[in-house]
């Protein structure tokens, strides 16, 4: 299922032929520390991982479409017996060529001294200034050095650009096999939910439900979790990004839930909200049927040609409308959604891009004018996530209403991954449940 090495090669000439008389150059993800001398597992960078498929930490990959010789050069850790003992097997110089379809691979020991071949001759370096402070002042030294000497040479690069404004967009447009993976992410996590929703009782804590979860993502060939899950019962679902969940679940409580697993670097990402026990209580069924309305409604906005900003325009008239109904805002309609004054109860966006990064790579606004927002093609990926959450700690907008008792301590989102399809959307995620009745017991 995995992508194929042609897949790899074809997206090398799609953004190397974008590149002109350029040279990229991609640094590998930096290892994380968790404490001391131990460290997580090594994730590789996603435009790295995007454009070569090489998953091993200290390696540099370089794009020359201009040089002669090579077009696509990996610097790799060297096969090494006594170092791939402690940490782990390397693909190495020979490997990097063989199975990575390197035109040339060196080991990363050479790099200062092999890099300036494939930058001298280039009129632009592309490079993303990185979480590696260290690599990022390498790149700026060879920089330097070649624009010092750039009056002698006649050649060199004159500037450095973001790889992303070429990259990017290529990324937000998946291929058969990126969907794949990405519907196989979505199925284990929606197996998942499901079994969250079967297995959540009042008495067990947030951190159960969790672990059965996160057994699932990993019983099913996941590599875990695509992002902390989130398991929040009661008021704890207002903390948007809440991941103690270490709270007892009761029985009158509503449990959010926004979950997914990571498999093969693709990602799934979905949130359900559900009663606890056996009922929503009316204030939490009005509530629920509201975010419900409001998803339904922006899913519907998720087509070719829309604006990126359809979906979330949808959700914020449906939240504030309801809002207004149930007396929770008070005034115009059209003035309370110019105020923003839903804000309170729905501070965030209708979703993300979603693909290599859970928030992925991508473009959402294309220009400074209020309107000017990307518009969906066929192949994009993206959740919809509208929800109200309504915090003890509420401040209701300037002008509006205080909020009664009764309501606080509700939080409520709804998410599904979607598909934009050549002719509307594909909703990735729909084995998850979401109606009232299918909700209660
Ligand atoms: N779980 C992260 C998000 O929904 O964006
Ligand atoms: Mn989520
Ligand atoms: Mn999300």
């Amino acid at each position: 299922m995995a992508i194929t090495a042609q897949e790899y090669q074809q997206r090398r000439q799609t953004f190397m032929a974008k590149l002109g008389q350029g040279t990229a150059i991609f640094r590998s993800a930096p290892h994380a520390v968790m404490h001391n001398d131990v460290e997580y597992n090594f994730r590789q960078d996603s435009d790295f991982y995007y454009l070569t498929g090489f998953n091993e930490p200290n390696a540099v990959a370089v794009f020359a479409p201009h040089h002669l010789e090579h077009q696509f050069i990996l610097f790799v850790q060297p096969k090494d017996l006594a170092e791939e003992t402690w940490v782990g097997y390397r693909a190495g110089v020979e490997g990097a060529q063989e199975k990575f379809g390197a035109d040339i691979a060196y080991s990363i020991h050479e790099l200062a001294e092999k890099l300036p071949d494939y930058l001298k001759g280039s009129d632009r370096l592309f490079y993303h200034f990185g979480r590696d402070e260290k690599f990022n002042q390498t790149i700026l030294q060879h920089y330097q050095r070649l624009l010092a000497t750039r009056s002698k040479r006649g050649t060199g690069p004159t500037a450095i650009a973001d790889p992303g404004t070429i990259l990017h967009p290529m990324r937000m447009v998946k291929s058969e096999a990126e969907l794949a993976l990405t519907r196989r992410a979505t199925a284990i996590s929606a197996k998942a939910h499901l079994w969250a929703m079967e297995y959540a009782k009042p008495g067990l804590y947030e951190y159960q439900v969790q672990a059965e979860i996160e057994h699932l993502f990993r019983l099913e060939g996941a590599a875990g979790f695509a992002y902390p899950s989130i398991v929040a019962g009661g008021a704890n679902a207002c903390v948007l990004h809440y991941v103690e969940n270490n709270a007892q679940l009761q029985d009158n409580e509503l449990l959010l839930i926004d979950a997914g697993a990571c498999y093969e670097y693709y990602n799934g990402d979905i949130t359900r909200t559900f009663p606890v026990g056996d009922r929503f209580t009316p204030e939490q069924r009005v509530l629920y049927e509201l975010v419900l309305e409001a998803q339904k409604q922006a899913i519907a906005a998720v087509k070719p040609g829309n604006s990126y900003q359809a979906p979330h325009q949808a959700a914020v008239r449906v939240i504030t409308h309801g809002l207004r109904d149930l007396g929770l805002l008070r005034g115009n309609l059209e003035e309370l959604i110019e105020g923003e004054k839903y804000k309170p109860f729905f501070m965030h966006g209708t979703g993300h891009w979603l693909g290599l990064d859970v928030h992925d790579a991508g473009i959402y606004k294309i220009g400074p004018e209020k309107d000017d927002w990307t518009t969906f093609s066929a192949g994009n990926v993206v959740t919809v996530e509208p929800g109200i959450y309504i915090s003890p700690y509420i401040q209701p907008a300037e002008g509006q209403p205080e909020i009664a008792d009764h309501w606080q301590g509700i939080g409520i989102r709804i998410e599904d991954d979607v598909l934009v399809t050549a002719t509307g959307n594909d909703v990735l995620t729909a084995a998850v449940p979401k109606e009232v009745k299918d909700l209660e017991a």
